[in-house]
């Protein structure tokens, strides 16, 4: 049995969160591969809204195991808090929730790393979450990170101010450095919680599970056009977000994946710096925003809204060899008379319809516009009762993509998904 990949094409926010739980009960187990509490994953049922940032979103349905993989960067003292505020709600995170042992930590001293970048990049900033995942990551590369496994070893405290030390010796304004030592104390007694924890080998235990036949949904968290490598770079984040950091995030083969779930908006959104051809800096974008709720479930920043953009769909399809797609917040769009595709870039003057290496903030949409259906779709509960131009926009975009569209949400909660 093959493992399922779902993950976003655009930059972030598509409604992971959301289809991860509707699909999960076709699942053994939900896993996620990358990033960290940067994530905001939002979950809506029985009129509760939860937000979960590093634990997978399967963690509500029962008979499923949650796995937090290898690649993902874990700060103890949100994980905790998470669970926290889980277990307040009856949810037995105890029985559902797997570590790997190989996952790497977020120190205090990684968060105030990430804040002094942002201070020294000044208005070039990339607009991070300040989670502290850049610098986690960097100390992953740079082979000085510690990770879950070593908790429990009698060297972590020495190690553990070994990497602090450096840090300090990185952070030259001491008016960071200051803060620290309550941010320890919460970070150690997180620590010390965690042990709690099952800790695992977890290549190997999704490796064996996939071979006795269970079905197995990675999570991706951040999106394609986010990715360290295939991203707009250096606005991005420092992780592999596409398909083939499932392989590294989980120790999963590429022969081993079957389906590759890519989810996107009917429009587009970015939160934090960088370029965003088709962005709606007017009344209207506004209007999405204010539509969608489009605000940041990590961090609240009001997040930028714009058109849905082909070219980089395009490119994000086939970065991740998406076989099939998941439309989000299509209901967004339904006061809207009429609706534009960003379907090329005028870059340098010339007009271009793929992705090209670096997009600027010069870049400009070419826009095609599409009549609006103008209707509310929040209580459709089928396709066929779809109004026609909705129906049109789902076939213009199939056809554009080459892949078909099996999820159309109409609303954040569970029961606001119509599968075809
Ligand atoms: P994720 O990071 O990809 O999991 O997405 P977020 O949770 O950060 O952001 C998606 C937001 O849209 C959340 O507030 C969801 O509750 C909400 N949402 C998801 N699907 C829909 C939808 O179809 N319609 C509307 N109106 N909201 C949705
Ligand atoms: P989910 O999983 C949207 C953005 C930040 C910033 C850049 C780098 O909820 O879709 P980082 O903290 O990773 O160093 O920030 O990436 N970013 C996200 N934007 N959704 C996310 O996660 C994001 N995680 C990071 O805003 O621009
Ligand atoms: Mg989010």
């Amino acid at each position: 049995m093959g493992v399922d990949v779902l993950l976003g094409l655009q930059w972030g926010d598509e409604g992971k969160g959301k289809i991860v739980d509707v699909l999960t009960p076709q699942y053994d187990i939900i896993a996620r591969f990358q990033g960290g509490p940067n994530a905001g994953h939002t979950l809506e049922f029985e009129g509760i809204k939860h937000v979960l940032h590093t634990i997978p979103s399967g963690i509500f349905r029962d008979n499923v195991v949650n796995v937090i993989g290898n690649g993902v960067v874990i700060d103890p003292v949100i994980l905790k808090k998470e669970i926290d505020q889980l277990e307040n709600l009856n949810v037995n995170v105890r029985k559902k929730l797997l570590i790997s042992k190989k996952a790497h930590l977020i120190l205090p001293t990684h968060k105030l790393l990430d804040k002094a970048s942002e201070i020294a990049k000044g208005k070039h900033k990339i607009g991070s979450t300040l989670k502290g995942i850049g610098p986690t990551y960097m100390d992953k590369t740079g082979r000085n990170g510690l990770r879950v496994g070593d908790i429990n070893s009698k060297e972590f405290k020495e190690k553990y101010n070994q990497l602090k030390e450096k840090h300090f010796a990185l952070l030259k304004d001491s008016s960071l450095i200051e803060d620290i030592t309550s941010l320890e104390t919460d970070f150690l007694k997180s620590i010390n919680y965690l042990k709690e924890f099952d800790h695992i080998d977890s290549e190997h235990y999704l490796n064996n599970a996939a071979k006795e036949g269970k079905k197995i949904l990675a999570e991706g968290a951040q999106g394609t056009l986010l990715d360290i490598d295939f991203g707009t770079y250096p606005f991005v984040t420092s992780s592999n977000t596409i398909t083939a950091g499932t392989c590294t995030g989980l120790g999963i083969a590429p022969n081993k994946i079957d389906k590759i779930v890519g989810i996107f908006k009917a429009y587009c959104t970015r939160v934090g710096s960088g370029p965003f051809p088709s962005e709606l800096d007017n009344t209207v974008g506004e209007q999405m925003r204010k539509i969608g709720n489009e605000f940041g479930a990590t961090t609240g920043r009001e997040r930028r809204c714009g058109w849905i953009d082909l070219p980089a769909l395009k490119y994000a399809i086939m970065i991740n060899g998406v076989t099939e797609l998941s439309m989000m917040k299509a209901d967004v769009l339904d006061s809207f008379e009429d609706i534009f595709v960003c379907t090329h870039y005028i870059q340098n003057g010339d007009k271009i319809d793929y992705f090209p290496f670096e997009l600027s903030d010069k870049t400009q949409p070419v826009l095609k516009k599409i009549k609006g259906w103008n209707t509310d779709i929040t209580k459709t509960s089928n396709e066929e009762s779809f109004p026609k131009e909705l129906s049109d926009y789902i076939s213009f975009l199939e056809k554009e993509l080459n892949t078909p569209i099996s999820i159309v949400s109409v609303g954040p909660n569970r029961s606001e998904t119509i599968v075809r």
